[in-house]
């Protein structure tokens, strides 16, 4: 059973996350190509090449979809603006059918009593963009920003909070070096100058929004808990550059203006001219800072290049994903952001969640490992604001089953099911648990 809402401070919200590019259905209303578009029909890189052409085709069930958030008795709505859907060539022209969708959603939410919370950017770069190098180019700050205005001028005056950018990390790290997400590529001096310019937009983008009068502006890291496969000092050692790249080098740049020495040891020589002299725009004050958390990872040295090491597998029962689960990981992340690096700053879980393989038998879907899931990290929230952690809200990832990037629509992640051949939506016993917790409070 899930806690309930009494059990949690009084100004407390709840809320679900989704993201543009995985719910909408990209193809329609006039949006532009991405990287993710190319990057999907590259054989080898997603599973069965999907893409999300169609997604969940929230771009024409909207309202269905806000009905069903508002219906459980949530609070917020953590959504992303596509870039492309709003200037399909990512810079210049705006295609009016993009931003008049994100209009009457957000004037969706308010009707329902929802707050709106936006992430500007969740992945989905236009493909001229990339093709100009993407978030290598430098110029991404100033295009990014661009865009930010224009989101501002639109939805400024009705939006809950805003942060600019979806997991730095993943844009940096894990599309550049691991070649896991688009644009695929694994070189360091690229993922240098990605970590570095993500930063950069971030800062830039969060003063387009503070000049427009956007209050509530914040950022969203993820976050995985980093343990030694064993306890020798190779490992220890090994586990600490994981945790520097992974888990302080944004949280670093954003709250000390520098980069964790372990990661300057490989990255260095790569980075990019000038780069300590962007603290000043990166350090840009925030409101408040929301974490991503899902899982662990286990790590051991190993031969070969910088960062020489590697993931082994632990003994923990898994979610779909092959994660382990952990819930006090994330009690221990909101500890220690709170400690070492945003003080009093109101923090926020922005997601958090469970890959099941679901299905509906006559109407249902049963999925207690979710639930099990939910009321152990909530659990672990419940801990780090005992512990003195101002955490000040909690987003379930997701609201439905959505396209799951490289592993394409299997992995569902939803409270609501969505069957992909005729876009059903059907309440998982995850939802209905929710409800339960939030509207009757019992
Ligand atoms: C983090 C990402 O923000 C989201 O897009 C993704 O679907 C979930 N984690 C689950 O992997």
């Amino acid at each position: 059973m899930l806690p309930k809402r009494a059990d949690f401070p009084k100004d407390f919200q709840f809320g679900v996350a989704t993201s543009s590019y995985q719910i909408e259905g990209h193809a329609q209303g006039g949006a532009g190509s991405t990287h993710w578009d190319t990057f999907a029909a590259t054989p080898g890189n997603v599973v069965r090449a999907e893409n999300g052409d169609l997604a969940c085709d929230h771009y024409n069930r909207w309202e269905e979809d806000l009905d069903l958030i508002a219906g459980a008795g949530f609070d917020l709505y953590r959504f992303s603006t596509s870039w492309a859907r709003v200037m399909p060539e990512g810079r210049g022209a705006v295609n009016a059918q993009g931003l008049d969708f994100y209009d009457r959603l957000v004037d969706g939410m308010l009707e329902r009593g929802l707050k709106p919370a936006l992430t500007l950017y969740h992945w989905e770069l236009p493909s001229t963009l990339a093709a100009l190098g993407g978030w290598q180019n430098r110029d991404i700050a100033g295009w990014f920003g661009d865009f930010t205005q224009v989101i501002a001028d639109r939805l400024g005056d009705r939006l809950w909070s805003a942060a600019p950018i979806n997991e730095p990390w993943c844009v940096g790290w894990l599309s550049h070096f691991l070649g896991h997400h688009a644009p695929g590529l694994r070189d360091i001096r690229a993922t240098a100058h990605a970590m570095h310019h993500v930063l950069l937009a971030h800062g830039t983008a969060t003063q387009v929004m503070r000049s427009n009068g956007m209050t509530n502006l914040g950022a969203v890291c993820n976050f995985e808990a980093a343990l030694p496969a064993d306890d020798s000092p190779e490992t220890q050692a090994a586990t600490r550059l994981y945790d520097a790249y992974y888990n302080r080098f944004f949280v670093e740049g954003l709250f000390k203006g520098t980069y964790p020495a372990e990661v300057m040891e490989g990255f260095a020589p790569h980075m990019p001219k000038g780069w300590q002299d962007d603290f000043a725009t990166i350090q840009t004050p925030l409101d408040w800072f929301g974490l991503n958390y899902y899982t662990c990872k286990r790590i051991a040295p190993c031969g070969g290049a910088w960062p020489a090491h590697h993931e082994v597998e632990g003994p923990l029962p898994k979610t779909a994903m092959g994660w382990e689960i952990y819930p006090q990981g994330l009690s221990d992340f909101l500890t220690r952001v709170a400690r070492d690096y945003t003080g009093d700053l109101p923090l926020y879980v922005t997601e958090n969640g469970m890959a099941s393989p679901d299905q509906v038998s006559a109407g249902a879907v049963h999925d207690p490992a979710r639930i099990a899931y939910y009321a152990d990290h909530l659990k672990a929230v419940q801990t780090a604001i005992t512990n003195g952690a101002p955490v000040k809200g909690y987003m379930a990832w997701s609201l439905m089953d959505n396209y799951e990037w490289a592993l394409g629509y299997e992995k569902r992640f939803g409270l609501v099911h969505v069957d992909f051949e005729t876009l059903q939506r059907t309440p998982k016993a995850s939802y209905l648990a929710w409800k339960n917790a939030l509207r009757t409070g019992s």
